[in-house]
């Protein structure tokens, strides 16, 4: 599919039957490869403070880290909608606050914005919108509420916590989300959200019946990273090219063969006779 990705044509491919391939981007280098690519959806992820800054969680994420890189994200980026986290606390205080923190996101150079859950965050999704800024929403497995989850576990296996999941899905619709991440929840019951839903549904971890998928691309290119959930896939083994290509570099440095001609830079005639 040729042309800018924008919320319309993510809502024709969810009418369409037409799978939708998000991933996230930290910097210039990784978008421009992901959007050249062609993936439809790009998220400046919050998941940035454990794939880039290797902490443990991503509670540490400001959102002075997100707009850096939103802003480094934005430069690679022409045609997929570029979506940005929201981070841990910058939309809970009030909506005031979450106005001005969606606003800077946006001056940076996002698309739409993405926030984390349902109770007490449905309202502020429709004051977003109301301001003319798209809003992305997540459930399931929230991970700026991991204490409260009690870890990095799967979500809505037992019967009321899949009713209540259900029951998010359709107030985050109802408020106006264009879109929902569905992360760590059990395959049938994120296929069955996805067809009580007009939006599409991104799964992470939710299988194969959502409307779409993304992955943190660290993870799906096989790069280190202190953990490493079942749902990932690794599609190729990035840690090894880049290891192997530094050994080389070192091998060669250390017996004389880098840099050769090829690579050095030699004077004019005029210039050594001033020497
Ligand atoms: O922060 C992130 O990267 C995310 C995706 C994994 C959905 O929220």
């Amino acid at each position: 599919m040729t042309g800018k990705i924008t919320l319309g044509r993510l809502s024709q491919m969810k009418e369409k039957g037409e799978k939708i391939a998000a991933l996230t981007a930290y910097d210039y280098s990784f978008a421009k490869l992901v959007d050249t690519a062609g993936v439809e959806m790009i998220l400046v992820g919050d998941s940035l403070g454990m794939a880039f800054r290797g902490d443990d969680n991503t509670l540490k994420v400001t959102l002075e880290d997100m707009a850096y890189h939103t802003r480094a994200v934005r430069k690679g980026v022409e045609r997929a909608l570029l979506v940005a986290d929201m981070p841990f606390l910058s939309y809970h205080i009030n909506v005031e606050t979450a106005l001005i923190n969606a606003g800077r996101l946006i001056s940076e150079g996002a698309e739409a914005v993405k926030l984390e859950g349902c109770d007490g965050v449905a309202e502020t999704v429709k004051a977003v919108l109301q301001a003319g800024i798209p809003v992305m929403g997540h459930i399931g497995l929230t991970p700026q509420s991991i204490h409260k989850l009690g870890g990095f576990r799967i979500q809505g296996r037992q019967a009321e916590a899949a009713k209540k999941l259900v029951d998010e899905a359709l107030t985050l619709e109802r408020a106006g989300v264009f879109s929902i991440v569905l992360e760590c929840v059990p395959a049938d019951l994120a296929e069955s959200i996805s067809g009580k839903l007009r939006v599409p549904t991104i799964g992470i971890g939710a299988g194969a019946g959502c409307d779409g998928q993304i992955l943190v691309v660290n993870d799906l290119l096989g790069m280190p990273s202190n953990v490493t959930p079942k749902f990932v896939k690794k599609y190729a083994d990035l840690s090894s090219v880049v290891q192997g290509a530094v050994r080389e570099y070192m091998d060669e440095t250390k017996s004389g063969k880098f840099p050769d001609e090829e690579h050095s830079y030699t004077s004019t005639p005029r210039h050594l006779k001033a020497i």
